[in-house]
């Protein structure tokens, strides 16, 4: 046996057993007549103890040679410790080692293998598996297990039947580029690596399957950000005979069962929110409603007074920063700074400090007298001490600033996070009635907002063709905190709409066939009304712990660039290769 005990596992009950323990040497400290190393296992952390006169001096010699991560089993009696240690469950306890064996020598790692390290993002990446073995990012891991686990509990509970889809597919567009395999037996075509399974799941409601589910990889050769990579895991499912609410139903059900799984919180029942009220209140169709700040429209109030900005602008918007008309002139300066970013794209800012004595400054006191800057506090039921951010300009960039605007605000505020021990907030929220059809100014065309199987609403049908922009579809997303968790929709299962929709989209008939025959044919075999969702599995697992990065719950990610920089890839491939996939580099 290497070990009876795991390096988590040892209390004070355990005094005076005798143990075998095998891990990793974390750090050792040598006290002159004493010596301790920490043996660090998945389970926990375990203080090792040799000490002048108690130890032998050969064993003594043999320990202070250890170096950082060799891999070591121990062997000795557990003992009370003088100095103990209340922040780890092992604290109380030490082990008296009288046998000590180096399983495996380490070079000196690159970076501190603790909770707290020294290692930059590209190093940690580079050497994963030494950050693996980090407890921060085990425990990611293991949440994730934990939520696969739950996941699939649920969903079988709920009669899903788990079925895989196949990898090599051909283009399946939800928005992205494709990832492409080359052919060898089939010189000159490529296969598709799937941006979803969403045909498949079609299908397999077309075969009877009723309800599907699977956890499963999808490929999207995208920009990538911090809760975006180019592999990323889903869990997908499918339902026929069902209706939006019957989808929102049950998978309503699955978040609240892996909140209290996991995080052991009861949540209440979502909040609703059309996705044009989304816009027009949060200017985003995933805002986060951790915190208010709702939009506010004041063009009725704020025209003809000569200030030529709110005049000529399509929209004047603002949000109500509760609490902040003491902001300084540097702090008012580093907002209008934000907004003019060019990623952020406004051209200014305008504030109404609304003043405790019950006066208003504003930057445009020229203008608006006090009674005019009245009305705008009403407006944003302002209260003494309350400061107003408001911008101007075209109405979709216009909303999409103040959104970055709201969330920066929220984050000055910390709003969008918890004070310690403070219970988590968690705030979902169903965006439902996206539009069918989103317009392309580049290719000048029509594309599917979600993906082209998403039903348009029954009642907007017949303004496919005369005014596709205002048909609403089927659709909805599931957002948590502000993060787009999931999304799905009501499928068409009839293929005369099936082939008006890609009509729609610029597709000629031939290429529509081409491309996804094999789907209108099924719908020619009594297709089943069916609709259905998906999640993101490694976002999920990123919420569920408060963090905006999924790369931390992915075992082995890829960097911004889409590059694997500890397997070195993407790489070059040899020219014997490329021949014999008919692929030649000119
Ligand atoms: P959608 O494209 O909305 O829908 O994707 C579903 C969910 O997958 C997650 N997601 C991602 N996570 C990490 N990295 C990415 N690059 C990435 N792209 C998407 C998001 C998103 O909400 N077939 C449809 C689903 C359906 O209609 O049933 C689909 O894939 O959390």
């Amino acid at each position: 046996m290497y070990r009876t005990y795991t390096c988590g596992e040892l209390r004070k009950e355990h005094i005076g057993t005798s143990v075998t323990l095998a891990g990793w040497a974390q750090k050792n400290r040598d006290k002159g007549g004493r010596l301790w190393i920490d043996l660090r296992d998945r389970y926990g952390l375990t203080q090792l103890m040799f000490g002048e006169g108690v130890t032998k001096e050969e064993l003594l010699e043999e320990a202070r040679k250890i170096g950082r991560e060799f891999v070591l089993q121990a062997e000795g009696i557990v003992i009370e410790r003088e100095s103990k240690n209340p922040n780890i469950p092992t604290g109380d306890i030490e082990i008296h080692v009288d046998r000590l064996t180096i399983l495996n020598k380490s070079e000196v790692p690159p970076f501190l293998i603790e909770d707290e390290t020294d290692g930059g993002e590209e190093l940690r990446m580079q050497y994963r598996y030494l950050d693996l073995r980090r407890t921060p990012v085990r425990k990611n891991l293991q949440l994730r297990h934990r939520l696969l686990q739950a996941t699939r509990s649920y969903l079988d509970s709920e009669e899903f039947i788990e079925v895989e889809t196949p990898y090599l597919i051909k283009s399946t567009p939800e928005g992205a580029r494709d990832f492409v395999v080359p052919s060898r037996m089939n010189a000159g075509q490529f296969y598709a690596l799937p941006q979803s399974p969403q045909t498949f799941k079609q299908l397999l409601m077309v075969a009877g399957f009723d309800k599907y589910f699977q956890v499963v990889r999808c490929f999207r050769d995208e920009d990538l950000r911090a809760d975006r990579q180019p592999e990323f895991t889903q869990i997908d499912c499918e339902m026929a005979f069902v209706n939006q609410e019957d989808v929102l139903q049950v998978f309503e059900g699955f978040a609240k069962h892996v909140y209290k799984e996991l995080k052991g919180i009861d949540l209440e029942q979502f909040p609703r929110m059309t996705y044009d009220d989304a816009i027009r209140l949060y200017g985003s169709d995933k805002p986060d409603l951790r915190f208010g700040m709702e939009f506010k429209e004041i063009n009725d109030l704020t025209q003809s007074n000569g200030f030529v900005v709110f005049d000529s602008a399509e929209l004047v918007v603002g949000i109500n920063a509760s609490g902040c008309a003491e902001y300084t002139r540097k702090q008012l300066d580093s907002l209008t700074d934000f907004v003019r970013k060019p990623q952020i794209g406004a051209k200014g800012l305008i504030y109404l400090k609304c003043n405790v004595d019950g006066t208003f400054k504003s930057s445009v006191d020229k203008f608006f007298s006090q009674e005019d800057l009245k009305t705008w506090a009403e407006r944003f039921d302002a209260e003494p001490g309350d400061l107003l951010l408001i911008l101007a300009g075209e109405t979709d960039k216009t909303r999409k600033a103040l959104n970055e605007l709201r969330l920066e605000m929220g984050d000055q505020l910390n709003l969008r996070t918890e004070k310690e021990g403070e219970p988590i907030k968690v705030a979902p929220l169903w965006v439902l009635d996206f539009p069918l059809l989103e317009w392309d100014e580049e290719t000048k065309r029509y594309h599917a907002m979600h993906h082209p199987f998403t039903s348009p609403k029954s009642e907007d049908i017949d303004k496919m063709e005369t005014d596709p922009g205002a048909v609403r579809a089927n659709a909805y997303d599931l957002v948590i905190n502000g993060v787009e968790a999931g999304g799905g929709s009501i499928r068409i299962h009839d293929s005369k709409l099936q082939a008006r929709m890609f009509k729609l989209l610029g597709f000629t008939e031939e290429e529509a066939k081409a491309q996804f025959g094999f789907l209108m044919e099924a719908f020619e075999y009594g297709a089943p009304p069916h609709g259905g969702i998906a999640l993101g599995f490694d976002r999920l697992c990123a919420i569920l712990s408060g963090q905006e990065s999924i790369r931390d719950f992915i075992a082995f990610p890829k960097n911004n660039r889409g590059r694997d920089v500890m397997i070195n890839s993407p790489s070059i491939i040899s020219t014997d290769q490329l021949n014999e996939l008919g692929l030649s580099l000119k």
